[in-house]
């Protein structure tokens, strides 16, 4: 069982931010990554949609035997992560709560920014889960849709991503939070720049946060793998490998080989 690989999956290339840091952490960890790059983004969909798409990348990483299960999409997590507890008979992780738990734990002043996708901020799961967790808390949340594509442009720095980053976060700078969540997969490539316009304030990267709490629940539940071996990892996309390649590549900072196009759309969900 402590052999058995991790899943992580992602609406697309975004994803790659956790899996890095799962790496980082747990170097003896076999990793499986699907990222869902032909129906990428999740973050302007429907919740029917982005549900029905995460238990489909679910089963799919199921189906490979996974130990545990990271939702690294942070629009699916919001929307599906109750979803997919149901489903499947394994740890799943999200990213909202670790990152929620991580924003308690730096906040002195008790106001908390919250960046996401459209869907994210729409389904208000990250000042639902705050507020859960401590409910004198003051919770500004804002989408943040350019993100996105910028950063899949590798426009991470210089004057586009300053000034997108000042029309969307102008209003949250204002607001006097001394804490904010990248709560996007990908905004973690834009903290130097965001961290230029919003100096003093606290940026919480639900990548690193996830990564901790990966590897408490696998010590929890006896699944750390012990082996000093190097790991696999193996990558699943379901659409423009060479794409994927290229971009994820700007995201881990090291070579992508081992990608195989699969088709979700024939995974059957029998649950
Ligand atoms: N992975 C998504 C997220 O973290 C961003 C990209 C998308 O919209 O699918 O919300």
């Amino acid at each position: 069982m402590k052999d058995k690989p991790i899943g992580i999956f992602d609406s697309g290339v975004g994803g790659l931010t956790v899996l890095k840091e799962i790496y980082k952490l747990l170097p003896n960890e076999n990793l499986i990554y699907l990222g869902d790059t032909a129906r990428v983004p999740y973050g302007i969909r429907s919740p029917e949609t982005v549900i029905k798409y995460s238990l489909q990348c679910a089963e799919f990483l199921y189906k490979k035997g996974i130990k545990l299960l990271v939702v690294a999409c942070n629009t699916s997590s919001s929307i599906s992560i109750e979803t997919l507890r149901k489903n499947f008979d394994i740890p799943i992780i999200g990213v909202i709560e670790p990152g929620a738990k991580t924003a308690l734990t730096i906040t002195k002043n008790n106001k908390i920014g919250v960046i996401g996708t459209e869907a994210t901020i729409k389904s208000k799961a990250y000042p639902l889960t705050i507020k859960s967790l401590k409910d004198d808390v003051f919770v500004i949340s804002k989408a943040c849709p350019l993100f996105v594509p910028i950063v899949e442009e590798g426009i991470l720095e210089g004057a586009i991503a300053d000034l997108i980053i000042e029309k969307y976060l102008m209003e949250i700078k204002e607001s006097g939070i001394d804490t904010l969540i990248l709560g996007c997969t990908h905004y973690p490539l834009l903290k130097k720049s965001i961290k230029k316009y919003m100096k003093d304030i606290n940026l919480v990267d639900s990548a690193e946060a996830v990564a901790q709490d990966v590897k408490r629940l696998l010590i929890e539940n006896n699944l750390l793998n012990t082996r000093k071996t190097e790991n696999t990892k193996i990558f699943y996309v379901t659409d423009a490998p060479d794409r994927f390649k290229k971009i994820g590549e700007i995201f881990l900072n090291f070579e992508i080989d081992n990608i195989s196009k699969i088709s979700l759309e024939l995974e059957e969900i029998t649950k």
